[in-house]
């Protein structure tokens, strides 16, 4: 299988594409979770990306790609994948087109998660992340077990640090301005399917498993 989710920040992509990728045996490539880890290690990648992302903006479209290019080459991904926010502009929609048929692969579809912008605030301004594992939680909508302690590896949970109200804004007009263009370009390609994501996470999960046919 082969998919992409797209959406907003903070729309749930993140919290579904862990949970499909468990049931299906294969790898969740977010490019959001590979700028991290770069940026934790220090690598001159982490060292650029880290301007864009504390600033709300996107990382340039070829150094995306780059990582992206590498990592779908990997012997992991032979048996399919989901793309947790990649592409997010036309060039990167377009760079992944020829990435697939290089490989000889074509996209199941794309999986459009629409959600008011209202419960995208409401979930970021909650979020809290693992730094150790990197699972992901929420103070009312996913909390761990105990307060402020990953449920997984017990290490201090915190707070992402573009999670900032002022820094959510701004990742929310990049969204509009880069990323919502691709909801038409995958819709005229025949690939887009449209999911309610602002509704519970295992309602989401349930209406994703039956668009995909992997089931809950
Ligand atoms: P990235 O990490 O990809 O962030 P994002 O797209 O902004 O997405 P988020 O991780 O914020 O949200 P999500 O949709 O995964 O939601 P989640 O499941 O966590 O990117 C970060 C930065 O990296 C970018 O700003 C950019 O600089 C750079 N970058 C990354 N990819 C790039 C690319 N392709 N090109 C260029 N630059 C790139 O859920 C959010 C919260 O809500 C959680 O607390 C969760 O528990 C909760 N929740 C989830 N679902 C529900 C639900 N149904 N009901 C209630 N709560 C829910
Ligand atoms: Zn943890």
């Amino acid at each position: 299988m082969r998919w992409i989710f797209l959406g907003p920040p903070g729309a749930g992509k993140g919290t579904q594409a862990a949970r499909l990728a468990q049931r299906a045996g294969v790898p969740q490539i977010a490019t959001g979770d590979m700028f991290r880890a770069a940026v934790r290690e220090g690598t001159p990648l982490g060292l650029e990306a880290k301007r864009y992302m504390e600033a709300g903006q996107l990382v340039p479209d070829q150094v995306t790609l780059g990582l992206v290019r590498e990592r779908l080459a990997q012997p992991d991904c032979r048996k399919g994948f989901l793309l947790d926010g990649f592409p997010r502009t036309v060039p990167q929609a377009e760079g992944l087109n020829e990435v697939l048929a290089g490989l000889g692969a074509r996209l199941d579809g794309v999986l459009y998660f629409d959600v008011p912008d209202a419960v995208v605030v409401e979930r970021l301004s909650g979020r809290r992340v693992c730094p150790a594992c990197g699972a992901t939680y929420h103070v009312r909508f996913e909390p761990p077990q105990v307060e402020g302690r990953c449920d997984r590896c017990g290490a201090e949970l915190v707070q992402r640090s573009d999670d900032r109200e002022e820094t959510v804004r701004q990742r929310l007009a990049v969204y509009r301005q880069q990323t919502e263009p691709l909801v038409r370009y995958y819709r005229e390609a025949g690939l887009l399917h449209t999911v309610d994501a602002g509704r519970p996470i295992d309602a989401v999960e349930a209406e994703i498993a039956r668009i995909t046919g992997v089931g809950a």
